[in-house]
């Protein structure tokens, strides 16, 4: 009697238990996961208005965007997760789309395929029996933008047991895979290097090997002298043609040899640029010393010994008018050109000449930055109606790379006066093609008459389709998109629609889709000090594995202060750098396997095929490149390149277990 008690009061319990619902939002959301600028909202949609999904109103749920995750943790005996998801009809886009997915223990349970703005809400009713870790994502369709505003309208779980918990993603231990170079000398940086006949030529063999290392070359201009002891070069460039150099390394535990084509003719950057940029580290609180610093990292570190040359200034080195809100820092407030006109810098850049040579003495390069309009994106002194005067002083100070950021330039192209208060605040009205050309076709042409090589760097986010006309301005390398500092969570989207564009890569040109954000970076949204980069050690190695397949410009924009040995050897893989600085200049093709993974596969000017197995979804998967999709035959030897490991030799196709968000990079020779 006592046990049929028993069993009866349990099952009224349990009966009682089932029926208790959880809202979502009741739940702590400090790690609802997302990058972009402003802020999911609980009980509105992400633009602040209520929520509503194709004209139905929702009085509670999540107004999101697309990136954004929620990891949960369940204890086995939830019932049911219930929501009505859709697009947001607040986006402000007509294209404006979403795809949500929840996944339970690994397994993908639901997913609302694409969805537009405007389409009715879907309804998940989804049994949870037995599930431990849920996730629930919205992802983009195709490349993501910020008008991606997605619900979850009145999200709950039923449950019988706990409460489900939010939890952060599932965290990733830091695994070292390149090998420590070997102490015997070892040379890496590019096979072709281009220069215009006559001009100041300087370049530091990229080195790896215990020093003192003695160096050599056979076959090296006249014009040029090499430096025994560093390993730099310089001199002038020698007239129009081709000389093949090569180059001996030596040092106590052996030698190495390498031969390097050096292109004295019109083309700069034959193989992407690859240094440092400022920016995502330091924002508006960059200084001299900052730059100095970063030149001797880069040197002690071993950046410089597997080909990062260029130290690379951003904006804010100018003045800027006194805004409290923008520039809060007086000592970047003042005069922006002397009487003579020329643009002064500020006062933590007391002299530029020095800045440069002390870059230059290590056998590096320098970068400069300014914008086209009247004032930078930071609201600082840009270049307008000065092009010819600035660009001059840039070649004086020697500097060796002009980024020509867009920003205000709107105000011009659409005819409003220049000196009109908010002028670096964005156009309303899209400018014609030629318009957006004009200000780069002009400053092109200044720099192709300077007595000094610069790289020029068409920074205007990818606007009226940069890569088709970029390099017949005299740019060398363009962004492709806006900014991708808040936005980290999207390194896959941008690669795949990069590869969009991979025609117009070659030597000289290339497609540009922003630095390399690792190790310690700024905070794009407040240009808050430095701390560790929010992706997972996998999808470190994956932002360096796909810029090197895409053929990117190469430059990392953390903090050069505090590169920790993990960053560094995400950074300095010579194996992966060469797939970026191959000569043939091949921006890899993508072949798509499914929804989460696909190929991409570059030609490599020896013949072999560098491919990148990926995986951009939340569980890992087994992903195959057969011979076919990657264009081969036969047996080929496959490569390990982070771990530069030969895996063996594979007929046919090359399997892998790709973990969440990964890359598995490999030669196929
Ligand atoms: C724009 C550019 C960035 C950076 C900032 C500087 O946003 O896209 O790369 O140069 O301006 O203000």
């Amino acid at each position: 009697m006592k046990r049929i008690l028993f069993a009866i009061t349990l099952s009224i319990a349990s009966a009682c238990l089932a029926a208790e619902t959880v809202p979502l939002t009741s739940l702590d959301l400090a790690n609802l996961h997302f990058e972009g600028w402003s802020k999911p909202k609980v009980d509105k949609a992400f633009s602040g208005k209520p929520l509503s999904i194709a004209g139905q109103k929702f009085q509670s749920g999540i107004g999101t965007r697309a990136l954004s995750t929620l990891w949960l943790e369940l204890d086995g005996r939830a019932q049911k997760f219930l929501a009505s998801v859709g697009v947001d009809d607040g986006a402000p886009n007509e294209a404006a789309s979403a795809f949500f997915t929840i996944i339970g223990d690994g397994k993908k349970l639901w997913t609302s395929g694409a969805m537009k703005r405007g389409e009715a809400a879907k309804v998940v009713d989804l049994s949870l029996k037995g599930i431990r870790s849920l996730l629930l994502k919205v992802d983009h369709v195709g490349e993501s933008n910020t008008f991606n505003h997605a619900d979850w309208a009145e999200p709950r779980f039923v449950v019988a047991g706990a409460k489900p918990r939010t939890v952060n993603a599932p965290a990733e231990k830091k695994v070292i895979l390149t090998p420590k170079p070997p102490r015997a000398p070892h040379i890496n940086g590019p096979k072709v290097y281009g220069c215009r006949p006559g001009h100041p030529f300087i370049y530091r063999i990229p080195t790896t090997g215990e020093r003192p290392i003695r160096f050599t070359a056979d076959g090296l201009p006249a014009s040029l002298r090499l430096d025994a002891e560093t390993g730099i070069i310089t001199g002038t460039a020698p007239a129009r043609g081709e000389f093949t150099v090569t180059f001996h390394a030596k040092n106590r535990h052996g030698s190495a040899t390498r031969t390097l084509k050096i292109v004295s003719g019109d083309t700069l950057a034959l193989t992407p640029p690859m240094g440092w940029n400022h920016w995502y580290a330091h924002y508006n609180r960059v200084t001299d010393v900052m730059m100095r610093e970063a030149a001797d990292v880069m040197v002690r570190t071993g950046m410089a010994d597997v080909g990062y040359s260029y130290v690379n200034i951003d904006d804010c080195w100018m003045n800027a008018t006194p805004d409290a809100k923008r520039t809060p820092d007086p000592l970047r407030v003042g005069p922006f050109r002397d009487a003579a006109g020329n643009i002064l810098p500020n006062k933590y850049f007391p002299d530029m000449r020095a800045m440069t040579d002390y870059i230059h003495a290590r056998g590096l390069k320098a970068g400069i930055y300014t914008s086209p309009g009247p004032l930078t994106c930071a609201g600082y002194c840009g270049a307008y109606q000065h092009e010819e005067q600035d660009a001059r002083l840039f070649a004086e100070w020697g500097f060796d790379f002009l980024k020509y950021d867009w920003c205000s330039y709107s105000h011009i192209a659409e005819g409003k006066d220049p000196k009109a208060k908010n002028i670096y605040l964005w156009g309303k009205t899209a400018p014609s093609l030629q318009a957006l050309q004009h200000p780069y076709r002009l400053m092109g042409s200044i720099l192709q008459r300077l007595p000094r090589d610069i790289v020029f760097n068409l920074c205007q986010y990818g606007m009226g389709d940069v890569w088709e006309w970029g390099a017949e301005i005299g740019g060398h390398c363009w962004r492709t998109a806006g900014d991708l500092g808040a936005e980290l969570n999207r390194i896959f989207a941008v690669a795949l629609k990069n590869a969009e564009y991979r025609q117009w890569s070659k030597p000289g040109a290339w497609n540009d889709p922003d630095y390399i954000q690792i190790g310690f970076i700024g905070d794009a949204r407040t240009s808050g000090a430095p701390k560790p980069c929010p992706l997972t050690p996998t999808e470190q190695y994956s932002f360096m594995s796909l810029w090197s397949l895409m053929a990117a410009p190469l430059f990392y924009s953390g903090d050069m202060s505090q590169l920790d040995p993990f960053t560094l050897n995400v950074l300095c893989n010579p194996e992966v750098i060469e797939v970026n600085q191959d000569p043939l200049g091949d921006s890899a093709a993508v072949v798509k396997l499914t929804d989460d993974t696909f190929l991409m596969v570059k030609r490599m000017e020896d013949g072999s095929k560098a491919v990148g197995l990926c995986n951009r979804g939340e569980t890992k998967e087994t992903v195959t490149a057969k011979w076919s999709d990657i264009g081969i035959t036969g047996k080929k030897t496959v490569r390990d390149l982070w771990r530069q490991r030969d895996l063996g030799k594979f007929d046919g196709q090359f399997t892998a277990t790709v973990p969440r968000h990964g890359v598995v990079l490999v030669r196929v020779r």
